[in-house]
């Protein structure tokens, strides 16, 4: 097959959800990706923050191959124990937050976030979940409904009922919509498909409190943020924050589809068998793989890493914001989520796609915003190259070269 064939068969048969980009990817190493035609790209993408060590890792695909030669799925799935499993749980129990001790593996981040919304309900007993303006929570519908930004969610009426919404890093907001209807709160600590946009010092330790003086529950979303992707393993903890569930997915296995959520010991004990489950709910291979990928970020201090290239990637991108003040509203981000705010989506659209033309793979956000992070894992050599590629770009489509 060649490209063309590919865009053909999938504009004619695929569900047409995406405006699609005619590029036809066909395989992966690092951070470089190939179309059918051999066309190397660095992706800055990671499969929206999906491959954090990189395409075709041989810790995933040694992983894959050796959980796939013993067992996929177990028998009776989640009511038969499992090795790989229980390996997993005890990595995990050494790095998450000593009060989250319960773990529930899902396929996904959204079902992630759709089942602590009903656990929340069903511990409290109350119906209201508190959510923020701009924020992303996945595409059930009960995360749609959660999702604070009306492109995604208005258009699927009647939503689930229930959902308020306040603006982000506002606490006088939160506390005026606080009552004793409200379950949970749930909130990402650095919002990612809101813009990358980073709360104010104090607001999330503001949040938890607010929630304990109310009884509703806080479920952070670190389905972006989880896995190092802002440097601590969770940005929750850094913050001094005790959320009583805590969601994640994306960087937990490095693109195999997984995700999980955990919660306290004191929610836990509120739940009943039969509140919960799920046909995959665990299974042994995507386990496999998450053991591997977490392990291998552990074992190579990607924390590190993950500093400093951010710190270099900021640095470098700060003088963008001199260079082409006129252009650029803001730069920001932690770790390697980052981002590039532009006055106009016309400018961001035409950097994207020059740097497409000139090999680089980049997400739009919110429009006007160009996201930035690429694998946790990306050498410094990589990582200016492709951020030179995007100041080229800035500068051809400020001089109207483009
Ligand atoms: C913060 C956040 N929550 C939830 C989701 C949904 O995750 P998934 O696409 O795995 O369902 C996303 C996906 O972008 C996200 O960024």
């Amino acid at each position: 097959m060649s490209s063309k064939d590919t865009f053909e068969i999938e504009d004619k048969y695929l569900a047409p959800f995406f405006v699609k980009q005619k590029i036809s990817i066909e395989k992966g190493d690092g951070v470089f990706v190939w179309d059918e035609e051999g066309k190397m790209y660095i992706d800055f993408t990671s499969g929206w923050g999906v491959t954090c060590i990189g395409h075709a890792h041989p810790v995933i695909t040694d992983a894959l191959i050796e959980q796939g030669r013993k067992i996929i799925q177990n028998p009776n799935s989640g009511l038969t124990y499992s090795p790989a499993r229980a390996r997993l749980l005890s990595l995990l129990a050494g790095i998450l937050p000593s009060h989250l001790t319960r773990v529930f593996f899902t396929n996904s981040g959204a079902e992630a976030n759709d089942a602590a919304i009903k656990l929340a309900r069903k511990v409290t007993g109350r119906p209201e979940i508190i959510s923020t303006h701009k924020s992303f929570h996945g595409r059930t519908i009960s995360t749609t409904s959660a999702t604070g930004q009306a492109k995604h969610r208005d258009r699927y009426s009647p939503l689930m009922p229930y959902y308020r919404f306040v603006p982000y890093d506002d606490l006088g907001a939160l506390e005026n919509s606080m009552d004793k209807n409200v379950a949970a709160v749930i909130i990402e600590p650095i919002q990612g498909e809101g813009g990358v946009r980073i709360p104010s010092d104090g607001y999330l330790k503001g949040v938890e409190n607010l929630c304990k003086k109310n009884g509703s529950l806080l479920i952070m979303d670190e389905i972006q943020t989880g896995f190092f992707r802002t440097g601590p393993v969770f940005i929750t903890s850094s913050f001094g924050v005790r959320a009583d569930f805590m969601t994640m997915a994306k960087g937990i296995a490095g693109g195999f589809p997984f995700g999980a959520f955990v919660m306290s010991e004191e929610v836990a004990k509120k739940l009943e068998i039969g509140d919960h489950g799920g046909t995959y709910c665990g299974n042994p291979l995507g386990c496999a793989v998450a053991y591997g990928v977490i392990k291998h970020l552990i074992d190579s201090n990607i924390s590190e890493n993950v500093k400093e290239m951010g710190r270099f990637a900021l640095d470098l991108m700060g003088r963008w914001q001199q260079l082409y003040g006129n252009a650029i509203v803001d730069i920001r981000g932690r770790g390697l989520l980052l981002m590039v705010e532009f006055h106009s989506e016309e400018i961001a659209t035409q950097v994207k796609n020059e740097c497409l033309a000139k090999g680089l793979l980049l997400t739009q956000t919110q429009g006007n915003g160009i996201r930035i992070f690429p694998a946790l894992n990306i050498k410094k050599e990589e990582l200016e190259k492709g951020l030179l590629i995007i100041e080229d770009a800035i500068e051809k489509v400020i001089n109207g070269n483009s």
